[in-house]
């Protein structure tokens, strides 16, 4: 077993003793991220491209810095492909509305899947309907995939994007997201990766991955919240208009008309997120301190033992993939005869903290033919020992309601 209960101490929110099986949503934040966004505001900070002065210069280093090392962590050639944005969120939304807005027409086809959060799902809708594209979903199969058949089916000329999850953030399947890109660049189709669940926990390196576009959030990776990742290859940013206007994004601005910045600035409208890029920066510098390949590791050990002792329990159903065979550290469950909403109160009186709920992912639900599940989630502080107190808490759900 990868034993990495050491880093525990290194999160002041789990002193409480608290089984925090919620990293899905967001993580907790390591002393070194808290320490360097401390430091950071105490000494260094101002706005970044902006001033002539010697605070200035060392906010935009610091700032600048962050971009380097997330290309870095994702194995980026080019700095300039990394753009920082609110999160995964604003990330997904910047190719909707500024790839899709300028590339799609009547006729053209969006291929999604079924599988996804709402976060790859309405955005677009939204830009179907402005331009008359159609969109299409790749199903899931009934052990909880993707349906590869269905998609080499799906997939043709008008198909103008392909835009997928690395990793589902209720049942944790991971899709071939090589083989998508491949088939999807077959036919001439750009293809969107939202890694909000993947690059935490994944080494992720974009040539290997033959992504278009990938998204992802710091505060799922111990980092802040406020500031995530777009990357993109630089022939796709090149096809992209800028989702939002304002200060520093542009070349030349008068009355009537601007032209943009250079790659990656047209895309950070408004003052960026700083503190939070520091933060970011010293979060992957953890990370990396770990080693990505024994985070996974120890992911898929605490799923492997989750899988088979909360499958134990009688009336659970794990709603995802029962092996761990391309999936990730997230087991959702359902319980016969007792809510999500209630499971979590019930495993919360026992300091465990699930998410409940659809995640954000209805019409996953709807496929499933379930209205909400509970969600464990795990990241590098979590210990077999979260797990018993998990599966002590779902024996004790079926005791009081009045179940053996
Ligand atoms: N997308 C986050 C989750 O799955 C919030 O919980």
């Amino acid at each position: 077993m990868t034993d990495l209960s050491h880093l525990k101490a290194d999160f002041p929110v789990l002193e409480n003793g608290v089984h925090f099986l919620d990293s899905g949503a967001s993580s907790q934040k390591p002393i070194p991220v808290l320490e360097a966004m401390d430091r950071f505001a105490r000494t260094s900070y101002a706005n970044v491209h902006r001033g002539a002065y010697k605070l200035s210069v060392a906010s935009t280093e610091a700032y600048e810095a962050a971009r380097r090392r997330v290309a870095e962590f994702i194995g980026a050639d080019n700095p300039s492909e990394v753009i920082f944005v609110r999160g995964t969120t604003t990330a997904l939304n910047t190719v909707a509305f500024g790839w899709g807005l300028e590339n799609l027409q009547e006729g053209d086809r969006i291929l999604s899947t079924e599988i996804e959060h709402h976060a790859n799902l309405v955005p677009w809708q939204m830009v179907a309907k402005r331009t008359g594209a159609t969109l299409d979903h790749i199903p899931m199969t009934d052990d909880f995939r993707l349906d590869m058949e269905a998609y080499e089916s799906m997939i043709g000329p008008d198909v103008k994007i392909v835009t997928v999850t690395g990793m589902s953030n209720v049942l944790g399947t991971m899709p071939p997201v090589r083989q998508i890109a491949d088939i999807a660049h077959r036919h001439g189709a750009r293809v969107v990766v939202d890694a909000a669940q993947l690059v935490p926990h994944v080494r992720v390196n974009v040539s290997d991955l033959g992504a278009d576009f990938l998204a992802f959030s710091s505060h799922k990776m111990l980092g802040p919240t406020g500031i995530g990742v777009l990357w993109g290859r630089m022939d796709a940013l090149e096809e992209t208009e800028p989702f939002e206007g304002g200060g520093e994004m542009i070349s030349d601005v008068t009355l009537q008309s601007a032209t943009w910045a250079e790659i990656p600035h047209r895309f950070e409208a408004g003052t960026p997120p700083i503190i939070e890029a520091v933060g970011f920066h010293a979060a992957i510098d953890y990370l990396e301190s770990i080693g990505m390949e024994k985070i996974f590791e120890h992911d898929m050990e605490l799923t492997e033992i989750a899988l088979q002792r909360v499958g134990d329990v009688p009336g659970v159903s794990i709603q995802g993939p029962n092996n761990t065979i391309d999936r990730g550290g997230v087991v959702s469950m359902t319980m016969e005869g007792v809510h999500a909403h209630d499971l979590a109160t019930i495993l919360d009186e026992g300091g465990v903290a699930v998410r409940a709920g659809h995640h954000c992912a209805k019409p996953l639900m709807n496929r499933m033919g379930v209205a909400a599940t509970a969600r464990a989630s795990f990241y590098v502080y979590n210990t077999e020992q979260d797990i018993d107190a998990l599966v002590t808490g779902l024996r004790r759900a079926r005791e009081l309601f009045g179940m053996s």
